[in-house]
């Protein structure tokens, strides 16, 4: 025993021992760890001190995760269909999904970003879009739902997103340059004929509703990363393009030839100015436009026609070209909005641009000729300053609010601290591995919240235990709050994490709700007790009013159903207790189960294939007689004339 002991503590002294030595991330181990475990542990019970919403990516979902612990809260289905949730399976939420080419079921979420006031986070909604069939969405921060899906036309793919500082527009630009509008021509003819639409979505204050506004027709370039402009850029916005080259295959490299390409800078009062006078055309097109009530648990989709566009040339004053380095990437505006950073992905330094001296070179016309109409401003002219030999693949730039910037470096796999007064380098921290953007709660806004960033890495390797072939992504937590950088916690996201939006607690956590009253539901469908259930047959269409509480279904039998029937289980959840949800699954339907809210309602569609009695249940565990939570429906043949009968204990 005593030989096992002193075994023991001489590995206690081994592991102290390497925990002290070594360099790097080495130090993280032992003793280190100890305490970057405590700065991450939320005690059980306890809770996180911000939300992080992070993107989903190809998963075309977004999830919630609460920082330091790296909990993941909650997947909030938006352009994709989510099984779990039945989101995009049930007859409420299908038309969701509806688009101008039909139904689709997936979608590439990319960026979110938080609605704001006066520039800082106000917790209401969180705002996304689509890279693939361009769309937009807004989520609403008390249900955790998507409340709306609007489609972007005229645009393809959607990648440069911006929300303005009093959430007054929703800007998405296109990423890829498209014939606008679309028509059949050759591909080879790209230049100079294809165009790169900037659409502006109105948002209404009160509901964040959102509404098509117009389209600034840019040139044909590729729209990468759009910021807003703040404070004293409030009213400017500012979008990275690559391929100024206007290349119309192997990217990678014809569009890498131009030694410069543009940061649009866009006026947009200017243009909403002029839109509200008059100016603009119409061009044809169609969207859907996709609201959920989520009094009804239902979702309306609207074919639109039509958007207001605008040419650039025709607004003298309200669009210029800054020109930057090799195919910028990241274009991040500080919190005070003088200063905007732009990140050429090929580039060996960081360039960060003035707007005071933007809008001076402006006003004194020094342009350097133009690009389609639209003057090029001189790069000396607008430049702050510059950061030499940051690293490798600069990316993203977020800000912590006490006068220091933070940029993601691809290709060196690091993140780096540096002095907006100086531009010098203060302090860099790897990360593993292959970061792409970064977030720091409230770092896109006027006011953050400079305690921790949090990387999104690209590549996974080793930093987990193996899952097959492919990793889930990773997404790594730093303390900044004090000069130098820490790694706290790294752990594993859901989709790409493309990027993600930070957020105090308290913003948002007194507004969520605890349950949907059964006196506001306005589902045209629903029951508000069990004398009202009840079924009905209308030619081949079976109607049934159900309701669910613990922990029954009412009725729970039901016969006088036929082979090719179409059966519509209007399924209402009477409770009104937090966090009590049932679910509803029935044998053979061809689509995902229900997961009904307390007092709301669902309708499942199933259409039974086959004579025979079937079990339905319950399939969210919700109380000790979960199990017991089930029924039957008799099916009889097609063709036969059975009595329709309901019951629940013989009533
Ligand atoms: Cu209701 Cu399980």
């Amino acid at each position: 025993m005593k030989k096992i002991n002193s075994i023991l503590s001489l590995l206690v002294l081994v592991v102290i021992m390497i925990g002290c030595g070594g360099d790097g991330d080495r130090k993280k181990s032992g003793a280190m760890a100890t305490n970057a475990a405590e700065r991450v542990y939320v005690a059980p019970g306890e809770h996180d001190e911000f939300y992080g919403f992070f993107s989903g990516g190809f998963s075309g979902q977004m999830s919630v995760y609460g920082l330091p612990s790296g909990r993941l809260l909650k997947v909030m289905p938006v352009f994709s269909q989510d099984a779990e949730k039945g989101y995009g399976y049930n007859e409420g939420t299908k038309p969701m999904l509806n688009t101008s080419y039909g139904f689709i079921p997936w979608g590439d979420l990319h960026h979110v970003d938080i609605s704001q006031t006066n520039g800082e986070l106000d917790g209401r909604w969180v705002f996304t879009h689509e890279n693939n069939t361009p769309r937009v969405a807004r989520i609403d921060l008390n249900t955790f739902e998507t409340g709306e899906i609007l489609e972007i036309p005229n645009s393809a793919g959607n990648h440069s997103f911006a929300i303005t500082e009093n959430t007054e527009y929703l800007i998405a630009g296109t990423r890829f340059a498209i014939p606008s509008p679309q028509r059949d021509m050759s591909i080879e003819d790209m230049k100079g004929n294809f165009k790169g639409p900037l659409t502006f979505v109105k948002i209404d204050q009160e509901t964040g509703g959102m509404e098509l506004a117009f389209q600034v027709i840019m040139p044909g370039f590729n729209f990468d990363l759009a910021h807003p402009g703040r404070s004293a850029s409030h009213g400017w916005m500012f979008a990275t393009t690559y391929n100024s080259e206007e290349a119309n295959t192997l990217l990678e490299v014809n569009a890498s030839q131009n030694d410069k390409d543009f940061i649009v800078a866009l006026n947009w009062k200017k243009i909403e100015e002029y839109v509200k006078n008059g100016g603009g055309t119409m061009m044809d097109a169609e969207y859907a436009h996709n609201v959920y009530n989520h009094n009804s648990s239902t979702a309306t989709s609207t074919m639109k026609k039509g958007v207001k566009t605008v040419d650039p040339k025709d607004i003298p004053g309200a669009v210029f070209f800054m020109p930057i380095p090799k195919s910028p990437h990241g274009c991040d505006v500080d919190p005070t909005g003088e200063y905007i950073v732009g990140s050429g992905k090929l580039a060996a330094e960081l360039t960060v641009f003035s707007f005071s001296k933007m809008i001076k070179a402006i006003e004194d016309k020094n342009y350097d000729g133009d690009a389609y109409g639209i003057p090029i401003l001189k790069y000396e002219d607008i430049l702050g300053g510059i950061v030499k030999q940051p690293g490798l693949g600069p990316l993203h730039t977020e800000f912590d609010g006490k006068g220091n910037a933070y940029t993601t470096f691809f290709i060196s796999s690091e993140v780096v601290k540096w002095s907006l007064k100086d531009y010098q380098v203060i302090d860099r921290k790897p990360t593993y591995y292959s970061v792409g953007h970064l977030m720091i709660p409230g770092g896109n806004s006027r006011k953050p919240f400079g305690k921790y960033l949090v990387a999104m890495n690209k590549i996974t390797k080793d930093r987990y235990l193996p899952t097959g072939p492919e990793m889930n992504h990773s997404a790594q937590l730093y303390d900044i709050s004090g000069d130098k950088m820490e790694l706290l916690l790294d752990f594993p996201t859901i989709g790409e994490p493309h990027y993600a939006a930070g957020i105090p607690a308290d913003l948002i956590k007194q507004n969520s709700k605890k349950i949907y009253r059964l006196d506001e539901n306005e589902h045209e469908h629903a029951v508000r007790n069990e004398s009202e259930t009840r079924v009905e047959r209308k030619g081949n269409e079976v109607h049934v009013y159900m309701t669910m509480i613990r922990s029954h279904f009412a009725p729970d039998n039901i016969e006088g159903i036929k082979v090719g029937d179409k059966v519509y289980f209007h399924v209402t959840n009477l409770e009104q207790d937090f966090d009590v949800p049932h679910g509803f699954a029935m044998i053979g339907a061809n689509t995902a189960e229900l997961l009904i809210m307390p007092g709301a309602t669902k309708t499942m569609l199933w259409e039974p294939k086959r004579i025979g009695v079937y079990p339905l249940y319950c399939t969210d565990f919700c109380s000790a007689l979960h199990q017991e939570m089930q029924g039957y429906v008799r099916v009889s043949p097609a063709g036969s004339n059975p009595e329709l009968k309901w019951s629940l204990d013989g009533d």
